[in-house]
């Protein structure tokens, strides 16, 4: 699997007007909704959760929503996020009690599952569950906030973890959160991520002349 995903962190979006920036990011030729999910207790910032997913999907969103729980404990939530309607669900290892239950209760659910490993975690939580994720998360900055910058570490953490996805030859995307801007994506790129979250580059980006208001900004990337 080597095509390219960009995926919109909504967190930087326009919460006012969610509904509108979604369709807009979309329309712009974004591939998936990241949606960035923070409880003031595993991470020091308060989000949003499944009822604004469920939301979405009464909007009309029928993109892949990707749903990146940074709460602890994770596995009720996941149930929620389930029956929201998410499409993929990502959580910390720190963060679970039973890794391996909770990426099974993601499948069960019927969505993609997936680990996040945040800059100093290490990526041996993927020893014994490679079967089970749909999806490896490598943090590119500490987790709780947008705008913070690329921490370049995570550049030979990328290559380690292509590196063990091929070796599985498994079907697992590898996605890359914190950071992202046009000028980093492709050096990024050839570390291995083929996911590739944006939020403050992407809504930090609206142009008025643009159709749906992202289109340069999705292009460039
Ligand atoms: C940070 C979130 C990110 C964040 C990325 O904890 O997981 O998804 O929105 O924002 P940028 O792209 O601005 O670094
Ligand atoms: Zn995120």
């Amino acid at each position: 699997m080597n095509d390219f995903l960009i995926a919109p962190s909504i967190l930087s979006a326009d919460f006012a007007r969610l509904g509108e920036e979604v369709d807009n990011v979309l329309a712009s030729g974004a591939d998936i909704v990241h949606f960035d999910v923070m409880d003031n207790h595993y991470v020091p910032n308060l989000t949003i959760g499944p009822m604004v997913c469920e939301a979405l999907r009464k909007h009309g969103v029928t993109a892949p929503i990707d749903a990146h729980l940074m709460v602890k404990p994770v596995d009720r939530l996941i149930g929620d996020f389930i029956d929201a309607g998410a499409s993929y669900i990502t959580f910390h290892p720190e963060a679970s009690e039973h890794i391996d239950r909770s990426l099974q209760l993601i499948r069960d659910g019927g969505c993609k599952a997936g680990l996040v490993f945040n800059p100093a975690t290490p990526l041996s939580y993927l020893d014994y569950v490679m079967d089970k994720v749909d999806m490896v998360l490598l943090m590119s900055v500490n987790p709780g906030f947008g705008g913070q910058s690329f921490i370049p570490a995570t550049l030979d953490k990328l290559r380690q973890a292509r590196a063990r996805i091929d070796a599985s030859g498994r079907d697992i995307r590898l996605q890359v959160d914190g950071g992202v801007k046009v000028d980093n994506i492709a050096e990024i790129a050839r570390a291995g991520a083929d996911t590739f979250v944006a939020g403050s580059a992407v809504f930090g980006a609206r142009r008025d002349e643009d159709p749906h208001g992202y289109d340069s900004i999705i292009a460039d990337f």
